[in-house]
């Protein structure tokens, strides 16, 4: 049986937002009142922004989270940033393995890994990215493609509250496009499945999120699929109405 688990909305803002940004991060604060104890919201700015967003989000339902960090605590390592560095701003999770990462810097599932145990190291809800291309779809690989990556990418220990798996297709990511809610439902399920042989009772507590091209149209649609326990939103998060339109669901 599916535990009935807390939702969890976060938004990834990826590179974009400037000190400007703080007025719409305020309207999802403000926003988020209603959703208090329904669902957790979280947003994930750029770095430079953590600090300010996490004290004008303080005693609030909405969280601040990093969409990076080295696998290590310090040391020589130019233009990076440590897990204890995101918690010290005031960060309570960070994004690691997102397939824009994966792409653009060839972060391998090693290396994933080694980041999601550095975040739990700095006290950090680690959110795992994992998600099949276009062509491993096709050719029908997608669960062999999410186990694989969930095998290599996932943490030695995890709890429901320092892990969360977020599924997102890369071919769904700023597309427009979206799997079917079976096709979303088959690929949770069997996240689910790896989560409770690996973690035991703990797996069954992990949220799995879905993130592709989520809008609070298809929100509805999307987010009541058994065993989707929330949603990670890139471009709809990026306007605080969007946001909080696909959070709605919950409310
Ligand atoms: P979009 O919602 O813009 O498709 O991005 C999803 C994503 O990559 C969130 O991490």
């Amino acid at each position: 049986m599916a535990e009935k688990l807390r939702p969890l909305v976060a938004g990834n803002w990826k590179m974009n937002g400037l000190a400007a940004s703080a007025a719409e991060f305020g309207k999802v604060v403000a926003g988020a009142a209603p959703l208090a104890g329904k669902a957790d919201l979280m947003i994930c700015p750029p770095a430079t922004l953590i600090p300010a967003f996490a004290a004008s989000a303080r005693g609030s339902a909405v969280t601040v989270g990093g969409q990076d960090c080295h696998a290590k605590a310090s040391g020589a390592h130019t233009g990076d940033l440590a897990a204890e560095m995101l918690a010290d701003a005031g960060a309570v999770a960070v994004i690691v393995g997102h397939s824009e990462r994966r792409a653009d810097h060839g972060e391998t599932d090693a290396q994933v890994r080694d980041k999601a145990q550095a975040a739990h190291r700095a006290g950090l809800t680690a959110i795992v990215c994992v998600g099949e291309q276009r062509s491993e779809r096709e050719a029908r690989e997608t669960l062999a493609v999410i186990g694989r990556q969930l095998e290599g990418s996932l943490p030695d220990a995890a709890t429901g509250a320092n892990l969360v798996v977020a599924y997102e297709p890369v071919w769904a990511i700023g597309t427009g496009l979206t799997p079917t809610p079976a096709d979303v439902g088959e690929v949770h399920a069997f996240i689910r499945q790896h989560l409770r042989q690996r973690y035991g009772a703990e797996g069954g507590r992990v949220r799995i999120l879905y993130g592709g091209s989520v809008k609070p149209a298809n929100a509805g649609e999307l987010l009541t699929i058994a065993d989707v326990n929330g949603a990670l939103v890139g471009g709809a998060s990026l306007k605080a109405d969007d946001f909080l339109g696909i959070a709605a669901v919950y409310g």
